[in-house]
């Protein structure tokens, strides 16, 4: 007998009732970015489509956002030069631009879900997610400054925490510092598996935020490794992470896989700036179409396994209405 696979595909009907991964905007958490002062817009350049926005404009898109269904967001700031230094002293001062807007965001829309970012990079005169001495990115001096961040935050209302900057013993060392704060309810999202990736590039753009010198490989993960992502997770697992992510996803797509078979955290991964920047670029010099690329660009990401897809596309797939 002739096996005929395509029995099932032959009308849109039979390939929706057979399609093992559907795409909701449940599955999807927006990425955010703050700015300073009032009324303000602006469109990142490599990022078509995205904004950084003063904290009432953002509110406003937030809650545009809501209405279309998206309830999960994550959140960076944009901080001027002048504010930055070589501790990231603007990263916990109370009253700060990221911290006010957490409590903004937090109070005005109570049922979201936000991630805040624990990282000194946006606030570094280096550049760098750690402070820096003779050119070295130190690890285990950076810890104070990361758990001061992450209190002023879960302070300031944040209930998700995401330490982004992929050094050693973070998850145990805040997990430890919100728990003696009283914050055992504010989880953390592991970076687990954050590789030296050249698709950053438009993130950084929009957070003026590239490294002054050097690059990030003594920190983030080489792309040419899988095994030791399974360590990381392991190790995260063991510090008390609530989910593990893989960045960025589709250049990683068997690293998503590879942490969902081995572990029973639910499992993120950030499909980035530059993966973003890549489709849109395509889509309108008119070379691709760009939706589909979008839709068949998340679905592979899910498809791999990942639970919450970190994704620029959020908005725009939830204007799609699809049910
Ligand atoms: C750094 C950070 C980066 C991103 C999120 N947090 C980039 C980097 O490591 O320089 C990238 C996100 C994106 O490209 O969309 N803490």
């Amino acid at each position: 007998m002739l096996q005929r696979p395509r029995r099932n595909r032959q009308s849109a009907t039979i390939r929706t009732m057979v399609e093992e991964n559907r795409l909701s905007v449940k599955d999807m958490m927006f990425p955010l970015f703050v700015m300073d002062g009032a009324h303000r817009k602006s469109e990142i350049a490599s990022m078509p489509g995205i904004h950084r926005f003063s904290l009432d404009l953002l509110l406003k898109e937030i809650e545009e956002c809501v209405e279309l269904g998206i309830r999960s967001f994550a959140l960076f700031p944009q901080i001027a030069e002048d504010k930055k230094d070589a501790m990231a002293s603007e990263s916990y001062r109370k009253g700060n631009l990221y911290l006010e807007s957490i409590h903004a965001i937090a109070s005005r829309f109570p049922e979201i879900s936000l991630l805040t970012d624990v990282a000194m990079d946006p606030y570094s005169s280096d550049g760098h997610d750690g402070i820096v001495k003779n050119g070295q990115i130190l690890n285990d001096e950076t810890l104070p400054i990361l758990a001061k961040m992450a209190i002023a935050q879960a302070q300031a209302g944040s209930k998700l925490i995401g330490p982004s900057d992929m050094m050693d013993g973070r998850v145990g060392y805040l997990r430890e510092s919100l728990d003696e704060a009283g914050f055992s309810d504010v989880g953390i999202m592991a970076y687990t598996a954050k590789y030296a990736s050249a698709f950053y590039g438009p993130f950084r753009d929009a957070l003026e935020s590239a490294p002054k010198f050097g690059d990030k490989k003594t920190y983030q993960m080489n792309p040419a490794n899988q095994r030791e992502a399974l360590r990381e997770a392991e190790l995260d697992e063991l510090e008390g992470a609530d989910f593990l992510m893989v960045k960025p996803a589709l250049a990683y797509l068997d690293i998503i896989a590879l942490l969902k078979e081995n572990s029973h955290l639910p499992i993120a991964a950030y499909n980035v700036s530059g993966e973003y920047a890549m489709v849109k670029a395509a889509a309108l010099n008119g070379w691709m179409d760009g939706e589909k690329a979008m839709l068949e660009s998340l679905l592979a990401i899910k498809r791999a396994g990942a639970q919450v897809i970190l994704t620029y596309f959020a908005k725009e797939f939830a204007q799609l209405k699809i049910s």
